[in-house]
């Protein structure tokens, strides 16, 4: 397949939905085709299951991510990378946030039934759960953002895990779909919380905090540096795709509702540009717990348009995160991987099952681009 911009796959998956909703069979949008993992069991000095527990297992280390059709291919990859770096896979219990039927009627997103199988065919054996999340909780509260792609209602997902996960679960590591562990997450599990910290990410103290808030924001006296006041540490960037979240303090604290309470704001004036992140810095930067900065190695996507290719960031390595416009999977599918896209690819799981076969089904389009009729296809 020759080069596509993110736009025209944006365009082509489009496609691929109105052909969907347009031929026979309209309700089904399949999911493309993803191989099996290879089956990881636990080693010695695991935590014995507790017989009937289920996901209130004590032993339990509970992941949770968001999945819809869009990002699966990532989402598969980052799994298969976590269970394989896991001193005791077995113990990992999945929560997955998908969008609610679907979308709703003609959003072309995949039923969650759909992503159950897609899982368990894949992962025979993983422990998971996906939890119906409805957009209409939250777009009433999204405004307009420079990139539209940040402002999909399953961004704000993140602020309803408390909501949604069973009241049993006391921590949960929230992950985006576009990373990989080359470590036992268990490490990261381990984190100790102190007493006053609700959420534990790695901090850049270095970047430039201020230029994620709007100068109303920081000229208007009710706000700016008086909002970061007597927090524990001085505010500093934390990026929210690599957190681990104390459940039980984030209920108690109501910590939904005071984000949201920013998102209202923003409604009202514009305090900030970028989507689902600045609310978050507004409650928790100065509060984090700071984490090692091997847990979240961020910003692999570059940026797709300039073709531009970021290295890893000194020092070790025990998660890599595709943050930023690229990802992997479209520029290998494009034939212009960036070096640690190559990585990334060993943990790729799916299956390209060519023009042919899966053109010639009769009741299913594929999202997947590679299987739509030739056609429809330029490059
Ligand atoms: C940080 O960003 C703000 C707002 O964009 C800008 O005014 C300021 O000069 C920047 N500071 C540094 C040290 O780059």
């Amino acid at each position: 397949m020759g080069g596509a911009s993110p736009a025209m796959r944006a365009g082509w998956v489009l496609v691929a939905f109105i052909l969907a909703a347009s031929g026979p069979g309209a309700a089904v949008v399949a999911l493309p085709r993803f191989a099996e993992a290879p089956e990881y069991r636990n080693g010695d000095g695991c935590p014995a299951a507790v017989a009937g527990a289920g996901v209130c297992d004590p032993g339990l280390v509970h992941i949770a991510m968001t999945l819809d059709a869009h990002y699966l291919r990532g989402s598969m990859a980052a799994i298969y990378s976590l269970l394989k770096h896991a001193s005791c896979p077995e113990s990992l219990f999945f929560h997955f946030l998908a969008a609610a039927d679907g979308g709703g009627p003609g959003a072309g997103a995949p039923e969650v039934g759909e992503l159950r199988s897609a899982l368990a065919a894949s992962f025979p054996s993983l422990r998971f759960e996906i939890y119906p999340f409805r957009a209409d909780a939250v777009t009433g509260l999204i405004s307009a953002s420079v990139r539209a792609a940040l402002e999909a209602p399953l961004n704000y997902a993140r602020n309803h895990l408390a909501d949604l996960l069973p009241r049993c679960v006391p921590r949960a590591i929230y992950l985006d779909s576009d990373v990989l562990a080359v470590d036992d997450v268990r490490r990261l599990w381990e984190t100790r919380l102190p007493a006053a910290a609700v959420v534990a990410a790695p901090e850049y103290c270095h970047a430039n905090f201020s230029r994620y808030f709007t100068d109303a924001f920081w000229s208007d006296p009710d706000l700016g540096a008086r909002v970061f006041a007597g927090r524990r540490r001085a505010p500093c960037y934390f990026n929210t795709g690599v957190m681990v979240i104390d459940l039980r303090r984030w209920r108690s604290g109501n910590y939904r509702h005071r984000i949201e309470q920013w998102m209202e704001l923003q409604k009202e004036k514009r305090i900030y540009e970028l989507g689902s992140l600045p609310p978050f810095l507004l409650v928790f930067a100065g509060e984090v717990e700071a984490v090692d900065h091997r847990w979240n190695q961020h910003g692999l996507g570059g940026d797709n348009v300039l073709g531009s290719c970021r290295p890893l960031h000194k020092g070790p390595v025990s998660l890599m995160h595709w943050s930023g416009k690229g990802k992997p999977w479209d520029r290998l599918d494009a034939g212009r991987p960036c070096p640690l896209d190559h990585t990334w690819k060993s943990y790729d799981l799916y299956v390209d099952d060519g023009d042919a076969s899966s053109a010639s089904a009769p009741s299913r389009t594929s999202l997947s681009s590679s299987a739509l009729p030739a056609a429809v296809f330029s490059w």
